[in-house]
């Protein structure tokens, strides 16, 4: 089961200037800057605070490490902006094994390493109407 959006995960060309930007407009604070070698990428995440929630969201700022890599092809492809959207879940490996069984397309066939230690898995965008989309069990307390 979906239960939020953890985040929405942007391609961007310079992390540093996508980092000042996003920052400065939205008085947003960067809770973590990683290099995910993985997946190809350096990136930052950006907190959205709402103390009702209870839950932070985030603004994920994906630079890939180089043209041949998964956001690295995004964007030569189709240039900057918005590349996924990841959606918080109690357990990636269970919701995988369902929505395997529901016929649903994985990239990831079990979790992988994400941001801040969570547990991820990506699901091909064929196969939901073209967003490329991510489960995401924090890590975080
Ligand atoms: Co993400």
């Amino acid at each position: 089961m979906l239960q939020r959006i953890d985040h929405v995960g942007i391609a961007v060309a310079s992390l540093d200037a996508a980092i000042e930007r996003y920052r400065e407009t939205f008085a947003l604070e960067v809770v973590a800057v990683e290099v995910n070698a993985e997946q190809g990428v350096r990136e930052a995440m950006l907190e959205l605070r709402d103390g009702a929630a209870g839950a932070s969201s985030y603004i994920q700022l994906l630079q890939p490490l180089a043209d041949d890599t998964p956001v690295g092809r995004f964007l030569a492809r189709r240039g900057e902006g918005l590349h996924h959207v990841g959606y918080a879940v109690a357990d990636v490996a269970s919701e995988l094994e369902s929505l395997a069984a529901q016929g649903i397309e994985l990239i990831d066939q079990r979790p992988r390493h994400g941001s801040m230690g969570a547990a991820i898995a990506f699901l091909h965008p064929r196969g939901l109407h073209g967003v490329l989309t991510e489960l995401v069990q924090p890590g975080r307390a």
